[in-house]
């Protein structure tokens, strides 16, 4: 493919998942302006070398090195000059080489963390939708990214919204704003009880009233741990501490976030919630460019609801701003237990209110201490996914 030498080149890790097809539809709109010149996936093989013969891309890799194979003669099978990786130290060194100079970072979960890292430490525009690899090591990632020169743009569609709102990351008193507010549509089963909880199914925790999602990003949503694991991504973010942040429900799910400011005005993002939006910003930032995303009706929508989030039921959003409150590797050990007890929800082998229980097992169990490196981050990751396997083995229906 001929190239323009003001293309933009964008690597897109995690690219068979929502977040990342949403922003090769992005850039299909742009073919003067921007290319997927990398394509980066977990084990998804076929899906990636079908996105392959879509988009062609330079370089493809997923993360499982036993399907090197099937991904090169897949990518030759399809006549594709598209060069195979596999592993995870190939996702990291696409992310960190020369072959671009964007990365949306979408993998889910700590998997993210390496390739994030990297991307930063290359001094890359950084798309960063991977809001694990900021509650894991957040305090590492911004300081090596502007160390680096790197640009963060926030993805989640809050962090964007606040973004939008300060047109830039400074969120200080300095710079007049007094508070942020993230908007939280409160997931599928809003208004219900504790108790109403009890029974609820992967299925129904999956079926989001407003975004189209990964799995492991709804179940958090339902239980409030993505707006918890968020809190933590803006204190990194804009550097904001908790107390200057606040959850308000918002069920529409058109208010994306807003901005207070010592003034006494507030800000606010609007948009239809769809991801291609926010990835638009991060594409084209300064400039604003097509999504593909109609704009907003007011008058059709017809109403703004808003109410405050309810605790009592949905626990986790106070475990996670307990965890950041403690600082060190809590984060780190809060989502390394919500990764491992999201998956055994996923999986039939515990209910949905041992996500909360489990989570707060794991917090109360490993003493979290001073964490200034990726060793102590990882070591404490790697402890509390094995105290929460451990805890969900001795469950009784495990
Ligand atoms: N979806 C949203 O609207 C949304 C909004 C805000 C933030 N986010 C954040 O964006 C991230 C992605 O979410 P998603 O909803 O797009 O998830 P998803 O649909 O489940 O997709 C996850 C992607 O990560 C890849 N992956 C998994 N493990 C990997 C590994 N070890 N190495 C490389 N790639 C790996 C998957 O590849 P395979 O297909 O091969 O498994 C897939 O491409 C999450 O951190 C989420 O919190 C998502």
């Amino acid at each position: 493919m001929p190239t323009s030498s003001r293309q933009r080149q964008v690597a897109i890790l995690g690219a068979t998942g929502s977040i990342g097809t949403s922003a090769l539809d992005v850039i299909a709109r742009h073919p003067q302006q921007m290319r997927a010149s990398v394509l980066a996936a977990g084990g998804n093989v076929d899906a990636l070398i079908a996105l392959c013969r879509t988009h062609r891309p330079d370089h493809a890799a997923i993360a499982d090195p036993a399907l090197f194979v099937r991904l090169r003669d897949g990518l030759l099978d399809a006549g594709l000059a598209t060069e195979a990786h596999a592993g995870q130290e190939a996702i990291d060194a696409l992310a960190a080489s020369n072959n671009c100079d964007t990365v949306v970072a979408a993998i889910v979960g700590a998997a993210g963390l390496s390739s994030t890292l990297a991307a930063a430490r290359a001094g890359k525009r950084l798309l960063l939708a991977n809001k694990e690899s900021l509650v894991l090591a957040g305090e590492l990632l911004t300081r090596e990214a502007a160390a680096a020169g790197a640009e963060i743009i926030p993805i989640d569609s809050e962090h964007n919204a606040i973004f939008q709102c300060l047109r830039s990351r400074d969120a200080s008193l300095e710079a007049g704003v007094r508070r942020i507010i993230l908007t939280a549509s409160g997931g599928p089963f809003r208004g219900r009880s504790r108790s109403d909880l009890a029974a609820v199914t992967p299925a129904q925790a999956v079926a989001h009233p407003k975004w189209s999602m990964g799995p492991k990003i709804s179940v958090d949503s339902a239980t409030l741990m993505n707006k918890g694991l968020e809190v933590i991504e803006a204190h990194h973010l804009f550097n904001v501490p908790g107390s200057r942040i606040d959850v308000l429900v918002h069920p529409q799910s058109l208010v994306h976030s807003l901005v207070e400011f010592i003034d006494g005005s507030t800000l606010a993002q609007l948009g239809l919630p769809d991801m291609r939006t926010t990835l638009a910003v991060g594409l084209g930032w300064p400039q604003r460019i097509e999504s593909g995303v109609s704009g907003l009706d007011l008058l059709t929508q017809g109403r703004l609801d808003f109410e405050a989030p309810d605790l009592d039921a949905f626990p986790c959003l106070r475990l996670a701003w307990q965890a950041m409150d403690a600082g060190g590797s809590a984060p780190a050990i809060l989502n390394a237990a919500n990764e491992v007890a999201v998956s055994a929800f996923l999986q039939g082998r515990v209910g949905f209110l041992s996500i909360p229980a489990l989570v707060e097992h794991t917090l109360s169990t490993l003493p979290h201490e001073a964490a200034d490196t990726l060793d102590v981050l990882l070591a404490a990751d790697s402890q509390a996914r094995q105290i929460t396997e451990t805890a969900i083995a001795r469950l009784p229906n495990a």
